[in-house]
């Protein structure tokens, strides 16, 4: 008889966006006509960038002329979009060739895919609070994980100490979801860990465009890093493709384990299991990068830091203790009064309507804090953030 992947059942009964969804779905059914003021889930509200609709447009007429149709896509990209993403690492110093570059669907199917190149008895290890696919992702996978647990102390940002056992290393950065930001000392400390070890660092840097201050936007920009990263970025918070989906991953040809390439490792699982990405999603994704496309992008990104600012601004009349907002897209507060994180979710939506995500979704140590996205419609949020103010003068 078969066997099932039994590792599924030291998984949470569900996946934590799924089940704030539930939530909300189960308390709006509670509450017909109610509207909600969405802070949750990090998902877009603002439109794709005209650059990008044109090009949408202009891809699916190619579709229609035989001279211009495009049948499969070469599968690990098309060669326009990874000399474009070369080139956009180009701009940042950073030399890499258009194959090592490799389109995907997006980060988050990339983050579990990826797994596939490192054998099950390696050791993860996963800084907490971490996105919960990280660590979902693993166990599914079913291996071990070595949690890292960070806070206020070491400003989220903690640094490899003796001890530290293992193989494969998530890194995000800014990140998701206390919004700390690695600088290059720091970044350099766990590469070094990471190079001394053999280890595999596999960063996350789907939030770098919303970095203002002089800090790191690729781990590519640490010497050193070709030997021991992999890094994975997507144009969901970019450049609003939650729902459009598009995303890429670089691996250097100059990174091997056990005498195997793990670049041509990539091209094998990719060529055997994916037919590539659309023409016409890849055409959206080349518009994001040209001048005209990062600037309307940029003038997106601008509105949800303005959202950051207002809610920020909530935060310090109240007094509450909070980080980020200033080079990544999350807030993440200190519950009032102690409050446990959950306890704090149902308040919020039951007395003002407000949906955000408790820290505890994060891991053990994001207990007793609260995140908020500031992806939301810019009137929903002020609105959602005068309610805050409100509650918070309460509590
Ligand atoms: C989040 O809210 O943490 C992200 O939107 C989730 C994701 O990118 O999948």
């Amino acid at each position: 008889m078969l066997t099932p992947n039994l590792s599924y059942a030291n998984l949470k009964d569900s996946y934590l966006f799924y089940h704030i969804a539930q939530k909300t779905g189960a308390w709006l059914n509670e509450h017909p006509g109610a509207r909600l003021y969405r802070m949750g889930i990090g998902d877009v509200s603002l439109p794709l960038a005209p650059a990008v609709i044109a090009a949408l447009h202009a891809a699916a007429d190619d579709q229609s002329v035989k001279e211009r149709f495009h049948g499969y896509m070469p599968e690990c990209g098309a060669p326009f979009l990874r000399e474009t993403i070369a080139g956009y690492y180009g701009k940042r110093n950073v030399s890499l060739s258009p194959d090592e570059v490799f389109v995907s669907s997006g980060a988050s199917d990339e983050l579990g895919d990826l797994l596939d190149l490192f054998d099950r008895s390696n050791r993860a290890l996963i800084i907490e609070p971490a996105y919960p696919a990280y660590v979902d992702a693993n166990i599914m996978a079913g291996r071990e994980i070595v949690h890292l647990p960070s806070g206020p102390d070491n400003h989220f940002l903690p640094l490899p100490r003796p001890g530290i056992e293992a193989d494969l290393i998530y890194l995000c950065s800014p990140n998701n979801p206390t919004g700390a930001v690695f600088n290059r000392e720091q970044l350099a400390a766990w590469v070094s860990w990471a190079n001394a070890r053999g280890a595999v660092i596999l960063f996350d840097a789907a939030y770098e465009a919303f970095i203002e201050e002089d800090l790191p936007h690729s781990i590519f920009e640490i010497p050193g890093a070709e030997t021991c990263a992999i890094e994975i970025c997507s144009l969901s918070k970019t450049a609003g493709f939650t729902g459009t989906r598009l995303g890429y991953t670089v691996i250097p040809k100059a990174l091997e384990r056990g005498g195997l390439s793990l670049n041509a490792m990539w091209v094998r699982n990719r060529t055997t299991k994916t037919n590539g990405i659309s023409y016409i999603l890849q055409r959206a994704g080349a518009a994001v990068f040209t001048d005209e496309g990062q600037k309307q992008i940029h003038a997106n990104i601008r509105i949800y830091k303005e959202n950051a600012r207002v809610l920020m601004a909530a935060l310090d009349e109240a007094g509450i203790r909070y980080w980020g907002g200033k080079n990544a897209p999350y807030i993440w507060m200190e519950c009032p009064g102690g409050m446990g994180s959950w306890e704090f979710f149902d308040r919020l939506l039951n007395e003002i309507q407000v949906v955000g995500t408790p820290g505890e979704g994060f891991g053990a140590c994001g207990e007793g804090f609260f995140r908020f996205s500031t992806f939301g419609d810019p009137a929903d949020t002020r609105e959602a953030a005068s309610r805050l103010t409100a509650l918070l003068r309460k509590i």
